[in-house]
């Protein structure tokens, strides 16, 4: 088991399969001229399931494929594929524009929740946001999935004056859908225009669910990251993601790949270790995996704590979110 210097036991696994995405979401991609890695500097998909075995090995029991969008990598059927073979649970997250050329793949690999990227349920709106006029077909592939038995969990992520008035839409959502979404703080990574205004707070979600419906607080499961509710009558339920107001570092079970195979010990690490080199190399990478684990911070990196208004962003060293992969 990979028990960091905090005794928290590392069992969940993010892969990153690319940079590449067919959106372009602010807060995720710098600007619109982001170079994109050279394809001979990424995983390459046996690399990727050598890598996920020794991790598999170690005790990680899920393992969750990000991006960029995971779904654009031309071989991104042959990695599920593979992956699916190991004692692991399998998921993604997506931002659900491919969707329906993956639904038989996803049953046949047992992968039985995904979670899909939207921030909007406007139209107009989302083509300003992602860059893209794909709104009909993520919501149809949303749909999809949850006519298909899918556990669908949406991430929204929550800008103050973006997309703030829309939480009582959302909610209104899960009524009669059995859809799950989850409200997340906006962060500060590399080059998104951050800044602590923008960020519209857990309390201030939860206040303005109560004004909207009446819900009760869910049972967290181990590891949560989502404080989760249900409104009464509902299909569906909803959770928020308070990494800026109330972070849940203390039990986090979570490590990351990035595309080009750096690891990283935390979404907020300045430091990675270079799996993907020692593995070309033909090293043992498993003490590489354990020192990273061993150096991960008590805490979002080490690299911010206390009152998120008084981050100073220039002082964080970080990639931005697409290329660390959600
Ligand atoms: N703050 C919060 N969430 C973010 N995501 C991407 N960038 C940010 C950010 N700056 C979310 C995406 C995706 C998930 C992997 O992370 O919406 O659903
Ligand atoms: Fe693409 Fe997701 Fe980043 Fe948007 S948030 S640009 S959908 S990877």
């Amino acid at each position: 088991m990979l028990k960091d210097n905090f005794g928290r036991a590392h069992d969940y696994l993010r892969i990153s399969l690319t940079d590449v995405c067919n959106f372009r979401c602010q807060y995720c991609i710098p600007q619109e001229n982001t170079k994109f890695m050279p394809s001979s500097r990424l995983m390459q998909a046996d690399e990727i399931d050598v890598i996920a075995k020794v991790f598999v090995d170690l005790g990680v029991s899920k393992i969750r494929l990000t991006g960029g969008e995971p779904l654009v990598r031309k071989d991104a059927k042959e990695i599920i594929r593979s992956l699916s073979k190991y004692p692991a649970e399998l998921t993604l997250t997506t931002n659900g524009t491919e969707v329906k050329e993956f639904i038989t793949l996803f049953k046949d690999s047992g992968i039985s929740s995904v979670n899909v990227s939207l921030d909007t349920l406007d139209k107009e709106k989302f083509h300003i946001i992602t860059k893209r006029n794909l709104f009909d077909k993520v919501w149809k592939n949303i749909q999809l999935l949850i006519d298909e038995g899918f556990h669908v969990k949406v991430n929204t992520v929550v800008m103050r004056g973006i997309n703030d008035n829309e939480i009582p839409d959302f909610i209104e959502w899960t009524k009669t859908t059995p859809v799950h979404v989850r409200f997340i703080e906006f962060m500060p990574f590399d080059g998104n225009q951050w800044n602590d205004s923008k960020v519209f707070s857990y309390k201030e979600i939860l206040d303005i669910a109560e004004a909207n419906c009446s819900f009760i607080r869910m049972k967290d499961a181990a590891n949560e990251t989502a404080k989760k509710f249900k409104p009464y009558g509902h299909e569906g339920t909803f959770a928020v993601i308070s990494t800026m107001t109330a972070p849940f570092c203390s039990n986090c079970n979570r490590l990351r790949l990035t595309a080009d195979g750096k690891m990283k010990n935390c979404l907020f690490s300045k430091g990675e270790a270079d799996i993907l080199t020692a593995l070309r190399k033909g090293e043992d990478i498993v003490p590489v995996i354990k020192k990273c684990v061993s150096a991960k911070a008590e805490a979002l990196g080490g690299q911010f704590k206390g009152d998120y208004h008084k981050i100073d962003t220039s002082k964080i060293s970080n990639r931005s979110m697409i290329d660390i992969g959600g």
